[in-house]
């Protein structure tokens, strides 16, 4: 099958996968209203708050420039001081062994070859330092879940530091789990073979139910600590070098904290929908953030990227770089490390063709102007 769209290697993932695990990859919290205005957002009907402090109502369209030579393309460009060699990277998505045998391995490999940022989950089905040894060439950032025990918090620090990972994603948006209806109805587990290879014992293989409803779910509510507050941000400030970068945050009031706190980053997301249901869409919300602290720190994206034309969106709206979960497990599913080679490499190609196609010989000539609602065009006529 030629995969031309993230959607083919969605359906051949969807065929691939049983039950459990495609449920668990695809689903978004309650009635998923922000898992499919995450998608929405980009392709139909958008509300932006633009600077002004209004809200316009509109199709997100994009206002091309022509005759620029486009002949030569430049989209690489440095994060936290890394060289990437495209402003796309792979979101933490937990336990990837359930996709594919290679689970972790081959979507931080691919990254590698691509030049782009992969993060490992703190829920990986593979342990840190395999990751490391077997991904040496690529960026690598670790996602922090703060867990009750603060110890075993801390030991997950040094570990990241000591493997090779060069920044920490604490992420925000998740002092419990979200409710998410088919892992309830599946009562979700990790599969017997596979573990949370960054923990031994009860905490690598506890993903199961023991009140009958999801094992994640359960998982979390025991050993995740939802006493956290910004305060923590010192905490773990005082225990790492590494930039701390928080992912979750959705209002210009947090960005500024994050901000306040020393963070050197934040990723706008609402967890690909799978946490509190009813937020915005991340592209609704993105302009306030980059408004409050976009000079200050540096802002990202995920939720929805399936093409091109979304990454061009983001960066205009003022993101520095987006990042994308469901995708890269569709094409580790298909096709293990090949798979996201594929994909990264098609992702790639179709942003150069909204680069080209809107006059950006580089990603600074990618500019607000360029996003309008459609709105913008009805009060014109
Ligand atoms: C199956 C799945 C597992 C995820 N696991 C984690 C995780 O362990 N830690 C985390 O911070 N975010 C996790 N996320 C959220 C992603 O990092 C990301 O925010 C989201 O997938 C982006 O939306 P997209 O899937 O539409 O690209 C997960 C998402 C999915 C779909």
């Amino acid at each position: 099958m030629a995969f031309v769209s993230v959607s083919d290697f969605e359906q051949k993932a969807s065929v691939e996968l049983e039950k459990n695990a495609l449920d668990y990859y695809k689903s978004g919290a309650g009635e998923q209203l922000t898992l499919r205005l995450n998608r929405e957002a980009f392709q139909r009907v958008v509300r932006l708050r633009f600077n002004l402090g209004f809200w316009l109502l509109g199709l997100l369209r994009l206002r091309p420039r022509c005759l620029r030579d486009v002949s030569q393309l430049e989209i690489s460009c440095m994060i936290l001081g890394h060289h990437i060699e495209f402003p796309l990277g792979i979101a933490p998505v937990a336990m990837q062994k359930m996709a594919h045998p290679v689970g972790e391995i081959g979507n931080a490999r691919a990254a590698g070859v691509a030049g782009c940022i992969f993060i490992l989950s703190t829920l990986a089905t593979t342990s840190l330092e395999d990751l490391a040894a077997a991904a040496p060439e690529t960026c690598k950032w670790f996602q922090l879940y703060i867990y009750k025990d603060r110890a075993l918090t801390e030991s997950l620090v040094r570990r990241a530091e000591n493997a090779g990972f060069k920044a920490l994603v604490l992420t925000v948006d998740a002092p419990v789990f979200g409710q998410r209806r088919d892992d309830v109805r599946n009562k979700f587990s990790l599969p017997s073979h596979l573990s949370l290879a960054n923990f031994h014992g009860e905490l690598a293989s506890g993903v199961v139910s023991v009140i009958g409803g999801s094992g994640l779910s359960e998982y979390v509510v025991s050993q995740f600590d939802p006493t956290v507050t910004w305060q923590d941000i010192k905490w773990l400030k005082l225990l790492t070098h590494l930039p701390i970068i928080v992912k979750g945050v959705l209002t210009a009031e947090d960005a500024e904290l994050a901000r306040e706190f020393g963070c050197a980053g934040i990723i706008v997301s609402n967890h690909g929908g799978r946490q509190l249901d009813s937020t915005p869409a991340t592209i609704e919300v993105l302009p306030e953030i980059v408004k409050a602290v976009g000079k200050d720190l540096v802002v990202m994206l995920d939720g929805g990227i399936r093409e091109g034309n979304d990454i061009l969106k983001a960066l205009a709206l003022g993101a520095q770089m987006v990042f994308i979960g469901r995708p890269s497990i569709w094409a580790l599913a298909c096709d293990g490390l090949r798979g996201v080679e594929q994909l990264l490499g098609l992702l790639r190609k179709d942003f150069e063709i909204s680069m080209a196609l809107t006059g950006c010989r580089t990603l600074a000539d990618i500019q607000a102007t360029m996003v309008v609602p459609e709105s913008a065009y009805r009060r014109l006529k």
